[in-house]
């Protein structure tokens, strides 16, 4: 599907973004291996969480429901019949990593081309530490993945990136572990796992950067997932570029470790209200209401980077919009997501007519030229055709998304959701 997108004269609405997906996914597959049933609502509808679904459907769990409502029947998992399909979804891989490498059965695991070239190493490594055999294309650093888990040990591991699905993998391995698991993070990275670990019973201690766990059944909790942020930072950076607009976002998880967003566009002066604060299931959530607004630059870098991980190239479009240039550091991370996003980011907005140069481990881009409609490819990456839909809401003129249907990863909505902000007439 190809997206089509000029920008409005005026941009307002309220919109509530699909439920997170991080949350949701933890939701599901925790809640598969604790003991009990437990009911999930506003589950994300994105076809990751579908994978993790499948997956764990594949691996015997019962879950009863349809749409973003159900009931997953945890307990003991079972030899899956044939390979498991993670589909484009990293999370789901890393995360089932650490529950496969737990299992005394084989399991074998893979997903679409993008799964297929994302590092593995960094997972297979700590588990074959614990104990787990574990194996994969190229040594074992490349999916499809094959594991024999089961007489797990604790280990003490410094983690070599700020990620949160590695992080993930190893405390769900250390859940089947002899012994405690404790890991180093060079910065904090998202800790839905640790809130929720401690909610379903398991002890988790941290102490600075540092996290353990030791063998623990979890008990099944129920989970109302809040609406995703990384999903409502397209709509704050469209609310605060375009010069008459205002924008509404309602139910959004404000989890400090990911509201590195609503820092970055502060910093950069945008008008961005917090209100309604409140704490459901033990996760912040609060409404956001998001208005035109003047943006000067900023640096984006060192530990604010894994709290907006994800909204990298959402945050460099809000720079095309800024005056003075913004720097971006401290993210080589992000050539390994769905796509390399520093490249595609600089290669289309630059398109654009914007002034984005590709650094090593970031971007360097300088604001204030005014964005052209062009015809942009999405790299098959969700978080890029939606950066280039909010483009196409700034830009003059038409921009084109070629495989625009890559937003349904996350987003299904998401294109829907665009056109309804609109009036109608074009600027
Ligand atoms: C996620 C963590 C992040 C993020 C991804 C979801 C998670 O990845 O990019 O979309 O749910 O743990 P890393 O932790 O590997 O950076």
């Amino acid at each position: 599907m190809q997206a089509a997108v000029q920008r409005p004269k005026r941009l307002t609405g309220t919109i509530t973004p699909p439920g997170d997906k991080s949350i949701s996914h933890r939701a599901a597959i925790f809640n598969a291996i604790a003991d009990g049933e437990a009911r999930i609502d506003n589950y994300g509808p994105g076809a990751d969480c579908q994978s993790t679904l499948r997956v764990l459907r594949a691996l015997g769990t019962q879950i009863d429901g349809k749409g973003s409502s159900f009931t997953v029947c945890g307990g003991i998992l079972q030899e899956p019949a044939d390979i498991l399909n993670t589909g484009n979804s990293g999370t789901t891989t890393r995360l089932m990593a650490g529950v496969l490498a737990g299992q005394s059965f084989l399991s074998v695991m893979t997903g679409d081309r993008s799964i297929r070239s994302r590092p593995m190493g960094r997972i297979v490594e700590p588990l074959r530490l614990m104990g787990a055999e574990v194996d994969g294309r190229d040594g074992g650093t490349l999916a499809p993945l094959t594991f024999r888990g089961g007489s797990l040990h604790g280990i003490e591991y410094r983690l070599p990136v700020a990620s949160a699905q590695l992080k993930s993998a190893l405390l769900l391995a250390g859940l089947f572990a002899d012994g405690e698991t404790v890991l180093a993070q060079p910065a904090l990275s998202r800790d839905h796992t640790e809130l929720m670990f401690r909610a379903m019973g398991a002890k988790v201690t941290e102490d600075g950067l540092s996290v353990s766990v030791k063998r623990a059944r979890l008990h099944a909790v129920d989970v109302s997932v809040p609406a995703d942020i990384s999903s409502a930072a397209y709509w704050l950076v469209a609310a605060v570029c375009h010069p008459d607009a205002e924008v509404t976002i309602v139910g959004v998880g404000t989890n400090p470790t990911r509201t590195g967003i609503l820092d970055a566009l502060q910093a950069m002066g945008a008008d961005v209200s917090v209100i309604n604060e409140r704490t459901e299931g033990g996760e912040q959530v609060a409404d956001l209401v998001a208005r035109s607004s003047q943006l000067h630059a900023t640096e984006i870098a060192g530990d604010l980077i894994p709290r907006l991980v994800d909204e990298v190239p959402i945050l460099a479009l809000a720079a095309c919009f800024a005056k003075g240039t913004t720097v971006i550091h401290d993210a080589a991370e992000l050539r390994v997501k769905e796509s390399d996003r520093l490249q595609a980011t600089s290669k289309e907005l630059s398109r654009m007519g914007a002034s984005v140069e590709e650094l090593d481990d970031g971007l360097r881009i300088t604001g204030g030229r005014a964005l052209t409609g062009a015809a942009c490819r999405s790299y098959a990456d969700h978080r890029i055709a939606m950066t280039l839909g909010i483009a196409g809401l700034l830009a003059s003129g038409e921009t084109t998304i070629a495989a625009a249907e890559t937003a349904s990863i996350s987003y299904p909505s998401f294109w829907e959701e665009l056109a309804g902000l609109g009036d109608g007439a074009t600027s």
